[in-house]
Order: structure tokens, then C-alpha cells, then sequence
């Protein structure tokens, strides 16, 4: 059965769009990973600052694999090769750091990872 991991990024009034534009970019670059099976960039619309990455995966390992990836270094402010933190992309992470002066800053302010799975519905 699928997993959902979902990435809740809370963002500054009128970022969103920004947030959209870098998710454009990069959109492309977790296609391919074993055990992908889609995401989607839930916008607002109740007037609350908090985006939602909604993402599947076939397994709990083939999300950790990707986190763990340089694939999602590269997309998340980490230069090749970097390790990702040992306690993956909470809140925090992927601050701006030592190797960031050139980087881009990020646009959201916090992130939550959520984990989901369907619930069984006995049908
Ligand atoms: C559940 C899985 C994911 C986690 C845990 C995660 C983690 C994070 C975190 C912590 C941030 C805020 C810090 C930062 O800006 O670097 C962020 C932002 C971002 N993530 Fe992810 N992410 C996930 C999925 C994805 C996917 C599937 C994509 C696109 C293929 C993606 C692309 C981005 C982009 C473009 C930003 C905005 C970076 C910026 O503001 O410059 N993320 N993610």
C-alpha cells in the first residue's frame, strides 16, 4: 500500500507565489526515484501561510532513500553530495548555512513533515 509524506511549509503573506514558481523549476527532479508515485503543490485558500507538498510513495524506505539522496540535496539547498541531516527535512531544515551565501534564500519560513497512510476502510 501507498504512503503520503507531506511537507507542510509555512510561508510569509504573499510568498505563495514565489514558493509555486520554485516548485516549477524544480518540479521534474524527483521523477525517476524508485518508489515515486507523484506529488502535488496544494496552495491555500482560506487565507492561511501554509503550503502543503503532498507526496506518494510505494514504501516508507523508498521515501527515506530520497530524502537521503543527493537528488534531494540538490533540490533542498544542499550542495552535491551532502548528506541530508539525520533527522530529515523537519522544521528547520535546510536552513541557509555554511555553504550558502550564493544560495537563494528560502522562501518558506518552517516546515512539517506529516506521514500519512490511506486508512483501511474494510472494503
Ligand atoms: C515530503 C517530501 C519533502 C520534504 C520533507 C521536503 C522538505 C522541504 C523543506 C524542509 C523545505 C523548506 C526549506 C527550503 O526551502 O529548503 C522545502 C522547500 C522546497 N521543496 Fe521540498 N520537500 C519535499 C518534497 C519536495 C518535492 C517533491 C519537491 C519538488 C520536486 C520539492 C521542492 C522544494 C522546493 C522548490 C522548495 C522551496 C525552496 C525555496 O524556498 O527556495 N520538495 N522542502
Amino acid at each position: 500500500m501507498s504512503i503520503v509524506k507531506i511537507n507542510a511549509i509555512t510561508v510569509p503573506a504573499d510568498s505563495g507565489d514565489e514558493l509555486a514558481r520554485r516548485f516549477a523549476a524544480r518540479a521534474g527532479a524527483v521523477d525517476g526515484q524508485p518508489g515515486f508515485e507523484g506529488f502535488e503543490l496544494l496552495q491555500p485558500t482560506d487565507g492561511r501561510n501554509v503550503w502543503l507538498v503532498v507526496t506518494r510513495w510505494a514504501d516508507e524506505e523508498s521515501f527515506e532513500a530520497w530524502k537521503n539522496s543527493a537528488s534531494f540535496g540538490r533540490g533542498h539547498g544542499r550542495p552535491e553530495g551532502a548528506a541530508a541531516g539525520a533527522g530529515g527535512a523537519g522544521a528547520e531544515g535546510a536552513a541557509p548555512g555554511a555553504e550558502g551565501a550564493e544560495r537563494q534564500r528560502p522562501v518558506g519560513m518552517s516546515a512539517e513533515l506529516w506521514s500519512f497512510v490511506p486508512a483501511d476502510l474494510g472494503r
